[in-house]
């Protein structure tokens, strides 16, 4: 089959590679309709994620029709279309039992901290990811959702991720109704997390980034005030002000390790790699929230990260909440919210090119050209 391979940092190509099989009777094999690029692949791309080996398939957002049924699947059979969580998720260890699908303990059980994902590197289970014409789904029986005959692929692409990760990260931030609410980051994951802030009944939003198309975006789609980061350096001062003075009830950071906007942080995390990544969203997130307020974590970040102002947190009684979302938990309320049109996931999509130009793909998504927020590769043409 043809599927991205990973060659080292900033190098991806499309190569041949054996198909997938069914490796347990619990496996489907999924032939693939859409796979999107997300923010964390950009992590994997930039060559930060541990143990990312050359030849790995990236792809953890995706679409497809079953293939092939192992033996033991009960509830699909070849033909049905179905949108899968990024998270592999066993449905029956002590975590996915409590909901906690994005901490279970099965499908990557020699690492602690995270649960197999696709595509997302060894140190995440070592699976292949869904940018191929074909991927392996692990317990099949519990993770795929069978997309309804109304709706087509796209419609529902992003509940494999975006969808349900920004409506958690609003979800943690304990949003009360009229409560202020600023996201930073206006990356996919951070204008759903907007949108869901007033889902969940916030009456103001505002979204934080620096890049034109995301933050009229941000306006449009979330319906968010815009703080641009081109223009305004002191973004804390900025959130306060908006806040009336006191700061935001609820900050939400969509932006993880590899933020921009610091000199420092840039140069010890970045530059001199001294520490991984730079926290410096989630330094604003901590500094802007009101005293007694949440800051509630999406962006991903991996080992311990300096210059986190732990101690600005403890004294103003924050909330710290933070998770990998837990996917299929929230699965079957946003389908109806995206039927019912309140979360459009595939208004989202900008640009969708053949799996074959994936590289140029991954360019365009990384440098955030042309407008791309959200780029989706077709494995058929
Ligand atoms: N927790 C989860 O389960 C989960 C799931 C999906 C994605 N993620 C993570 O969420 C983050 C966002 O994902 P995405 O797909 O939206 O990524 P993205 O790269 O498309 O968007 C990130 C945005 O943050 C902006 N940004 C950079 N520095 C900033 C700063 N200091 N303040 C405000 N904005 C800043 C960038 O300009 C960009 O628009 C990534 O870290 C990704 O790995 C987490
Ligand atoms: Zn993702
Ligand atoms: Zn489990």
């Amino acid at each position: 089959m043809r599927a991205l391979v990973y060659e080292g940092p900033y190098r991806v190509r499309v190569a041949e590679k054996a198909e997938p099989s069914i490796e347990h009777p619990d496996d489907i094999v999924l032939r693939v309709t859409r796979a999107a690029i997300c923010g964390s692949d950009l992590h994997l791309f930039h060559g930060l994620v541990p143990d990312t080996r050359v030849g790995t398939t990236f792809g953890h957002e995706f679409t497809g029709v079953v293939e092939e049924a192992g033996p033991g699947v009960r509830s699909l059979a070849r033909g049905d279309r179905v949108v899968v969580p990024f998270n592999i998720s066993c449905g029956t260890c002590f975590y996915c039992r409590r909901g906690l699908y994005g901490d279970c303990e099965s499908s990557n059980p020699a690492n602690e901290l995270a649960c197999g994902v696709y595509g997302y590197s060894h140190t995440a289970g070592g699976y292949d990811g869904g940018q191929a014409e074909y991927v392996r789904v692990p317990f099949a029986d519990v993770g795929p959702m069978k997309i309804p005959d109304d709706l087509e692929d796209e419609d529902v692409l992003l509940l494999s991720d975006v969808l349900p990760t920004g409506y958690q990260g609003a979800e943690m931030g304990g949003i009360a109704e009229g409560d202020a609410v600023a996201v930073f980051g206006c990356g996919p994951v951070g204008l759903v997390a907007a949108r869901s802030a007033f889902l969940l009944g916030a009456t103001r939003v505002v979204a934080i980034d620096r890049v034109e198309a995301r933050l009229r975006m941000a306006e449009r789609w979330a319906g968010a005030d815009t703080i641009d980061l081109r223009r305004e350096k002191d973004p804390v001062t900025a959130l306060k002000s908006w806040s009336g003075g006191r700061g935001p009830d609820v900050c939400i950071d969509a932006v993880g390790l590899e933020a921009s906007g610091s000199a420092l942080q840039t140069l010890v995390g970045r530059k001199l790699k001294l520490a991984p990544g730079s926290a410096v969203a989630l330094d604003w997130a901590i500094h802007a929230v009101r005293k007694g307020g949440t800051v509630s974590v999406v962006g991903v970040y991996g080992p311990p990260a300096n210059l986190v102002p732990i101690g600005v947190a403890m004294n103003k009684g924050l909330t710290l909440r933070m998770a990998q979302a837990n996917v299929k938990r929230y699965m079957p309320h946003l389908l109806e919210h995206v039927r019912a049109g309140r979360l459009d996931g595939r208004a989202l999509i900008t640009h969708r090119l053949p799996l074959e130009r994936a590289a140029k793909a991954y360019e365009l998504f990384d440098r955030k050209e042309d407008g791309c927020v959200k780029c989706v590769l077709l494995p058929q043409g």
